[in-house]
């Protein structure tokens, strides 16, 4: 949440900001704003409410022009949306801050700097940071490093920081813990921002801080400093991706993109992992052969979608691997105590590596007797992948709309490696494995097809547009997709959803069916479908709307009050990954006709980097 991004160059650097903001604003879109060091040494500060596109009016007014400076992208946490609360924060025009994360003891600190007599002019949590910082040069006579280096190490809580001051020009010093942060470094000049897409327009080549750094950068230097204040060497590395890999070319949304890019993000995380037919167990980590040898159990945790893929996982694990598996939201598994059979491999599951409650249980796991941890994450060098002992990258390449899509597919079939590894210790059969690689390498052919329904989704979205609820029903491993389906719907078209596997419709739901309820199926071919047919009927008696996405031979028919759309034959390990589609190609539909911003819905951010 929130987007950092500054420079430090001989040239100006205002239009990098802006345009690193711009490639930030999935992470928080409720105001921006950007400081910089003008040709008189002076802050020259701009903010405004809302996206960046705002505050790049505001300075079309007043322009900025500054070879060093600092800007924001802010998903509100302490304080509503608005223009005082838009980073950078000020203290007495020297020392001006961007940070992203949370400040836990910012109450004590407030009271404190209130007593020394120091007026807030928001209610954030950051402004404790400046005006310690500010206090800390002007009282402590320390300069702009030692007092960043002093300040943090009383702040509780995460942060990413960005820090300018007119006392020392031509500096700019950067801090980060438990919130992500890298360095780009360029010729001459040198850049910050919380991903690296910021920066891929300046520069390939990127240092990843260490939790606790701090970094005193120069155009022409970079000194890094660990949590005690040691001199250290973090490397450089280079990355591979193009300045246009998070661009949204011919596209009317990311969101849409992404929904076509699946087929070949799917290609993408298999090659090389399947072998004659076979999982390479060397996919997730050198050792991990010998190790899953050992594994008895398997515990997964993850947030919102990522959590819908494990629950996938679970179905998968427990009827193919023959292993048992728990899973749980990490909000939760992290604040209870957990019993922790021995052989358990603690699995978590993230698209952006970065997620604040995620990443707190995975640290907690690992004090916990868990025999091994593992992530499915899309982001090599985040916050996750460095804490767990192995990972198995969904390379899902760039996800930027806000609802997940290709990261959801990608990660379910990052987990059916995973399943069909694990299996083969636990009596799943070589031609088994044989057939579900096979699916698995016809998955992106499959999808494909599966795409092309999206004109005939197109038209049944207009029955959405006027509805405030939808129900989506699944039984098996189609409900954990029935549930994504009804996330995608409320996140992007705000209308109200929820998913029931289909026969607990009768112990309440069903009070609620009427014909302003569409309700929404997904009914492969598979061994529970006499019974879904069963829980549809009873919706129809009821004069319930029916949207089913049906397999080809699916012994369905339309129905007045129930429309089907046949989704080809598929195999029935893989249809959760199948079906996903339509869903996502319905809930992208609905928002459009609604209106709504697909790829940055409100009060919603891509990555959830607080509690
Ligand atoms: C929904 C969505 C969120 C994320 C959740 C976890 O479309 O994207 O529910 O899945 O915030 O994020 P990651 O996977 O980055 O840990």
């Amino acid at each position: 949440m929130c987007g950092i991004v500054g420079a430090v160059a001989h040239r100006l650097v205002t239009p990098v900001l802006l345009e690193g903001l711009k490639r930030l604003e999935y992470r928080g879109y409720d105001s921006a704003g950007i400081a910089v060091l003008d040709s008189t040494n002076q802050l020259a500060r701009a903010r405004a409410k809302g996206k960046v596109r705002g505050l790049e009016e505001v300075m079309q007014t007043t322009p900025l022009n500054g070879r060093v400076g600092i800007a924001h992208t802010r998903w509100a946490t302490h304080g509503v949306p608005s223009l005082e609360n838009a980073h950078p924060h000020i203290c007495r025009d020297t020392v001006a801050v961007v940070h992203n994360g949370i400040i836990e003891n910012h109450e004590t600190l407030r009271a404190e700097q209130k007593r020394k007599g120091h007026n807030f002019s928001s209610e954030t949590d950051t402004e404790v940071i400046v005006h310690e910082i500010h206090d800390k040069m002007t009282d402590g006579g320390l300069d702009l490093l030692a007092a960043v280096q002093a300040t943090v190490s009383i702040l509780e809580g995460a942060y990413a920081l960005g820090v300018i001051s007119t006392e020392e020009p031509g500096r700019l010093v950067t801090a980060r813990k438990g919130s992500p942060l890298v360095i780009g470094v360029g010729e001459r000049e040198h850049f910050i921002a919380s991903d690296i897409f910021a920066l891929l327009g300046e520069t390939q080549r990127f240092i990843f801080l260490e939790e606790g750094d701090v970094a005193d950068m120069r155009a022409d230097s970079i000194t890094i400093y660990d949590e005690d204040g040691n001199k250290v060497e973090r490397p450089i590395s280079e990355t591979k991706l193009a300045a246009d890999s998070a661009e949204k070319g011919s596209y009317r949304h990311y969101m849409e993109k992404e929904i076509y890019e699946q087929p070949q993000a799917i290609s993408n995380t298999l090659e090389g992992r399947i072998i004659n037919e076979k999982v390479v167990d060397e996919s997730f980590g050198p050792d991990a052969s010998a190790a899953f040898d050992l594994v008895k159990r398997v515990q997964i945790v993850a947030c919102g979608t990522s959590f819908h893929a494990g629950m996938v996982a679970k179905y998968w694990l427990e009827s193919i691997a023959n292993l048992p598996c728990d899973i749980e939201v990490a909000s939760e598994y992290r604040y209870r105590p957990h019993i922790v059979s021995e052989g358990t491999l603690f699995v978590t599951i993230s698209q952006s590596g970065e997620t604040a409650d995620t990443l707190a249980a995975l640290k907690e796991a690992k004090n916990m007797g868990y025999a091994h941890t593992l992530a499915i994450c899309n982001v090599p060098e985040s916050s996750i992948v460095r804490e767990s002992e192995w990972a198995l990258m969904t390379r899902a390449g760039p996800e930027i709309g806000v609802a997940s899509t290709k990261a959801f597919t990608t990660q379910l079939v990052a987990l059916l490696l995973l399943v069909v590894a694990l299996g083969r210790r636990n009596g799943l059969k070589a031609e088994k494995e044989a057939q579900i690689t096979r699916q698995l390498i016809n998955l992106p052919a499959e999808i494909e097809q599966v795409l092309e329904l999206d004109q005939e989704i197109k038209q049944w979205a207009k029955c959405f547009g006027d509805k405030h609820h939808a129900l989506y029903l699944g039984r098996g491993e189609q409900y954990p997709v029935a549930m994504e389906g009804a996330l995608k719907l409320k996140e992007i078209s705000y209308i109200h959803a929820e998913a029931y596997p289909a026969g607990e419709l009768k112990h309440g739901p069903l009070a609620l069916i009427d014909e302003e309820m569409p309700v929404v199926a997904v009914a492969p071919n598979n061994e529970l479908l006499e019974k879904l047919k069963s829980n549809l009927q009873e919706v129809q008696a009821r004069g319930g709307q029916l949207f089913v996405f049906a397999d080809a031979n699916a012994p369905l028919d339309a129905a007045p009050g129930v429309k089907i759309l046949r989704v080809a034959e598929t195999d029935e390990v893989v249809a959760p990954i199948v079906y996903t589609i339509p869903l996502q190609l319905l809930s992208y539909h609905a928002a459009l006709i609604k209106g709504t911003d697909v790829d940055q819905p409100r009060n919603l951010a891509k990555s959830v980097t607080v509690e």
